[in-house]
């Protein structure tokens, strides 16, 4: 049972070969627990009075699941006890949370409690998406916005936790991506999958091809060349970015969700809390991903909330779609 390492063993071992001073394995540590509660509790969901809706929206406007709310609140409790973040921003609240109690520690963290709100009370893969940056504010007092407004190159770690078939936790620092599977009997993170690369062959699509009436042409035109110019093209979309992202990840695969209007104005997905993570997670496993006009890492967030679209995989499939993109808009 445990020939594999666990996670503290894991990250440890990186950052004392990388130099660090083990800030970071605690940091990720406290990933996993807040993780760990979660997978627990959504679990239980349905003998728990947890499942349906929290009947509030959130700063995007969506609908607010009640596991939403509780994964929220796990995430902002565990992690302001522990000192190791200046300020938290969460997909679930207007502004950042700044705190007094890390107020010297080098590091905010945006996330993602719960995504994939729509799939929860029905057992389909859910996700939490976390990302990292080194404050840019003096040390000495909580963080501020400003530490959030940073491009996705600049994270030092991003993540996410799957809750699917098995409860999986995925990050990087920037040394490759690497994926841990929890034990639930004995309660560790164990490495299952080091050194993710995403494989050559890229026949998998994930769209809401319901939407595709109101995308631009071009989008709907790569789609429909990417669907009939291979034979073994095929589809599998969940709905939950994590488990659509995760999948392709480990079998190639193309994530595809342009702007959701022809003027090209409005789109789902958030930079800070899912864009900028999860593009960090697929550059370093090899892949590339974009909102069509900009590599998704190198855009600074003009706000906490800002949307855009994200296509995402096989570098060169997104890189031949941002070359079309680009052209069809300049
Ligand atoms: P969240 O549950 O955090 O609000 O995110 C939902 C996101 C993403 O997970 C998913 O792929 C997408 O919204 C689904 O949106 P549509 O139902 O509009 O396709
Ligand atoms: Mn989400
Ligand atoms: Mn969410």
């Amino acid at each position: 049972m445990l020939e594999h390492p666990t996670l503290s063993q894991f990250v440890l071992d990186q950052e004392a070969k990388a130099g660090g001073s083990g800030q970071f394995t605690d940091i990720l540590l406290d990933i996993g627990v807040v993780g760990k509660a979660i997978s627990y509790e959504m679990n239980r969901a349905g003998i728990s009075d947890i499942l349906g809706e929290a009947g509030v929206e959130n700063a995007s406007g969506d609908v607010v699941q009640k596991l939403d709310v509780r994964s929220n609140e796990m995430f902002i409790k565990y992690l302001s006890k522990t000192e190791h973040f200046c300020a938290l921003a969460s997909e679930e609240e207007e502004g950042i949370v700044a705190l007094e109690s890390g107020k010297n520690s080098d590091y905010v963290i945006a996330f993602d409690p719960l995504d994939g709100s729509s799939n929860i009370d029905y057992n389909v893969s859910v996700g939490t998406i976390f990302s990292i940056h080194k404050r840019l504010s003096k040390p000495g007092r909580p963080g501020t916005i400003k530490d959030f407004l940073q491009p996705g190159k600049d994270q030092v770690a991003a993540g996410y936790i799957i809750y699917g078939s098995s409860t999986m936790l995925v990050y990087s620092t920037g040394q490759g991506v690497h994926g841990f599977t929890l034990d639930q009997g004995i309660g560790e993170w164990m490495l299952s999958h080091p050194n993710i690369t995403i494989p050559k062959a890229c026949d998998i699509y994930s769209a809401n091809e319901a939407y595709t009436r109101t995308w631009d042409e071009v989008s709907q035109r790569f789609l429909e060349e990417f669907k009939h110019g291979n034979d073994k093209a095929t589809s599998r979309h969940i709905g939950s970015l994590v488990a659509d992202l995760h999948r392709n990840m480990l079998k190639g695969g193309l994530y595809f969700r342009p702007y959701d209007d022809h003027k090209k104005k409005s789109a789902k997905l958030r930079l800070n809390y899912e864009l900028k993570p999860l593009a960090y997670i697929i550059n370093q496993a090899g892949g590339y991903a974009t909102t069509g006009l900009d590599n998704i890492l190198e855009i600074i967030p003009e706000d906490l909330h800002q949307k855009l679209p994200m296509i995402a995989g096989n570098a060169y499939i997104v890189q031949e779609y941002e070359t079309i993109f680009k052209a069809s808009n300049s």
